[in-house]
């Protein structure tokens, strides 16, 4: 038997990550304060710094299955009434790409046409980011798509359903998805696309406009940064502002394909 020595503060969304190397499957126990006695092969890992203050949606700790594991996750999250996203929703969209990526691309939420077909980053904004890192020479295989929350919010106008940013009390409540996501991936960079997701892995004081591109180690992985969201670059008032933003979201991508290219380079040789 082993005593797992608590690490991490109770701020912890809740969650204690237990992780299992050995037998390569993770536990997310439900929120414990003590440290636990565990069976010799589990170790308590702290992967992780809160963001966010605590608030009240009741949060997706409780519907996560108990071995983690992408089928497991993908069944659980479409059970999900971590906060209230789920009423109007047509479905959860979880995160997407290779369990094993080295870089794993974060947005805000599903939008409309991700809602109806229950995969992430497929409407314009997903078509405008595949461009950006096609430009960027990131190949889509070696990543992973996902969003901080994981239900679609909006509004309905006519017969349009207009997007509304999550509030922060929906993106503490789904935090739980996605960092299950990145504890599985565990990848060596993380890039953040708009203030929503940048904000909720790096911050509330996160600035993007300031900060944008520079890459720091973090809990979640040794190189984190932010850029714009595709979105934003397609709703710029003109053709020169949008060229101008979309300069910038290659330019962060290329900077997220320096660090994969130069620590591919590193291991091999
Ligand atoms: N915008 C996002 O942030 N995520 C998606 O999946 C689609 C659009
Ligand atoms: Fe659960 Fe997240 Fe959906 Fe809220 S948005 S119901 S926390 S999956």
């Amino acid at each position: 038997m082993l005593v797992c020595v608590t690490r991490c503060d109770q701020r912890f969304w809740g969650l204690r990550v237990l992780a299992c190397r050995f037998m390569n499957t993770f536990l997310i126990a439900r929120h414990s304060p003590t440290p636990r006695v565990c069976s010799g092969a589990w170790t308590e890992i702290c992967t992780y710094t809160p963001a966010m203050p605590a608030r009240k949606a009741p949060g997706a700790t409780r519907y996560l299955p108990d071995i983690l594991g992408f089928p497991a996750l993908r069944k659980a999250v479409q059970k999900c009434h971590g906060c209230d996203l789920y009423r109007n929703a047509t479905q959860a969209v979880f995160g997407e790409g290779a369990s094993r990526a080295r870089v794993v691309l974060i947005g805000e939420q599903p939008g409309d046409e991700e809602d109806r077909v229950g995969h992430p980053f497929v409407g314009p904004a997903g078509k405008l980011l595949n461009r950006a890192l096609g430009e960027a020479q990131i190949d889509p295989s070696i990543a992973y798509f996902t969003n901080v929350v994981k239900h679609f919010k909006f509004e309905e106008r006519g017969k349009r359903r207009i997007h509304k940013k999550p509030g922060v009390a929906e993106v503490e409540a789904c935090a739980p998805w996605l960092v299950s996501e990145v504890e599985l991936i565990r990848p060596l960079v993380i890039l953040c696309l708009g203030a929503t997701a940048a904000q909720a892995v790096l911050g509330r004081d996160y600035r993007l406009t300031k900060s944008h591109g520079q890459f720091h180690p973090h809990a979640w992985a040794p190189y984190v940064s932010a850029t714009l969201h595709p979105a934003a670059v397609l709703r710029a008032p003109d053709r020169e502002q949008r060229h101008q933003m979309y300069r910038q979201l290659v330019g962060d991508l290329t900077g997220a394909r320096a660090i994969l290219e130069k620590k591919k380079s590193s291991a091999s040789s």
